[in-house]
């Protein structure tokens, strides 16, 4: 009997209307179109702007754009994972509540948290359920609202991020199709240099942390980005390695979306050309758990059935790690 494997069989996006531009942002903080574009390749961003909209409001949009293009029907579905790393609130899982808006009311859910790592992650934790034959249908959210914590006053953070959601269906393959390998590391001593501090259980908001702003996300830009050039370029090379494959094999990496210069040094590490690099920071920027998903809804009428994908990212905490994967249809 052949292994069963597991396969992303369809594809959801959503991005918000709003468009913040590099130019807006020289009117908003000490900065300039061509410096953000020429340090992280960022020329705009969307933005959740609706009062009261959280990031499951762009899960759901997700969603529900890969239910209406594939006719899928929700009740059929047993799992859905919500990747994220600003949950619509505490206690509560953002994941149950997109779940029902949804209508799979016969799923349960969960959120995955480990920062723009989350997504990758997810893809083991629902790859690993496909592959014990547990479940057969799961569904896999990456979204998140990243302006509910940008101080937009921070040049530093506010240029990068932007709100967006992707979602995947995760379903059985016996053609040997999805998930060929992965590496998946994290290293706690990073979590100083990205970090939204106050709110959590160690550090509770209080008034005099709310007027300093300490609720909002910090980063040690510099450091995040050599160890994210050095370890997702490290981990995509050694899964190329240990699977046996060379740069010709490959159709395509998705990298996660953080900055340009980070994804071309990964991209040169394993010498691959341009056109083989899904990219589309330029229109999003950093949605953290969103841009791997939201590469591959971009980029799904051009994947073919049996296209070699190397996934990559690196976070906060930190987290990283490389995905070996095998696409499963032409669109
Ligand atoms: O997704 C999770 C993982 N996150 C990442 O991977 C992000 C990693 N980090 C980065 O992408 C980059 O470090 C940044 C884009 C955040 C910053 O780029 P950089 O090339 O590392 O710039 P820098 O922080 O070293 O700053 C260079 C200069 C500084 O001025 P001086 O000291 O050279 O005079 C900054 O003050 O650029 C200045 N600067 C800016 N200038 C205009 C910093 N931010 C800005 C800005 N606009 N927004």
């Amino acid at each position: 009997m052949s292994k069963i494997t597991a396969a992303i069989t369809a594809v959801g996006g959503y991005v918000p209307d709003f468009v913040l531009t590099n130019k807006v942002l020289e009117t908003m903080v000490e900065t300039n179109d061509e410096w953000i574009t020429t340090r992280t390749g960022i020329k705009e961003r969307r933005i959740l702007k609706e009062e009261g909209k959280g990031t499951s409001f762009l899960a759901i949009k997700a969603a529900e754009n890969l239910i209406q293009k594939t006719g899928l029907d929700p009740k059929e579905i047993d799992l859905v994972i919500v990747c994220t790393a600003t949950p619509d609130m505490k206690a509560a899982a953002t994941a149950a509540y997109t779940a029902t808006q949804i209508g799979a009311i016969n799923a349960f859910s969960y959120d995955l948290e480990a920062a723009c790592s989350s997504f990758l992650f997810g893809m083991s934790t629902a790859a690993a359920y496909i592959e014990s034959g547990r479940y057969k249908k799961i569904l896999l959210i990456g979204a998140d609202k990243n302006s509910s914590f940008i101080n937009y006053k921070d040049r530093a953070t506010c240029i990068i991020f932007g709100d967006g959601a992707g979602a995947v269906l995760f379903e059985p393959n016996n053609e040997g199709l999805g998930l060929q390998d992965e590496l998946l590391r994290s290293n706690g001593e990073g979590r100083e240099f990205l970090q939204a501090t106050y709110g959590g259980s160690s550090y509770p908001i209080t008034e005099d942390t709310f007027k300093e702003g300490k609720h909002y996300v910090f980063q040690d830009g510099k450091t995040v980005f050599k160890n994210a050039v050095f370890n997702m370029a490290d981990v995509a090379e050694k899964i190329l390695k240990r699977n046996n494959l060379t740069n010709d094999d490959i159709s395509w990496l998705a990298a996660h979306q953080a900055n340009k210069r980070i994804i071309d040094a990964t991209a040169n590490r394993i010498n691959l050309e341009e056109e083989k690099v899904m990219m589309n920071i330029q229109r999003y920027g950093n949605t953290t758990s969103a841009t791997l998903p939201l590469l591959l809804f971009d980029y799904e009428s051009k994947l073919k059935k049996g296209d070699k994908i190397v996934f990559a990212a690196f976070g906060g905490g930190f987290t990283w790690g490389s995905i070996y994967f095998k696409w499963a249809y032409n669109s």
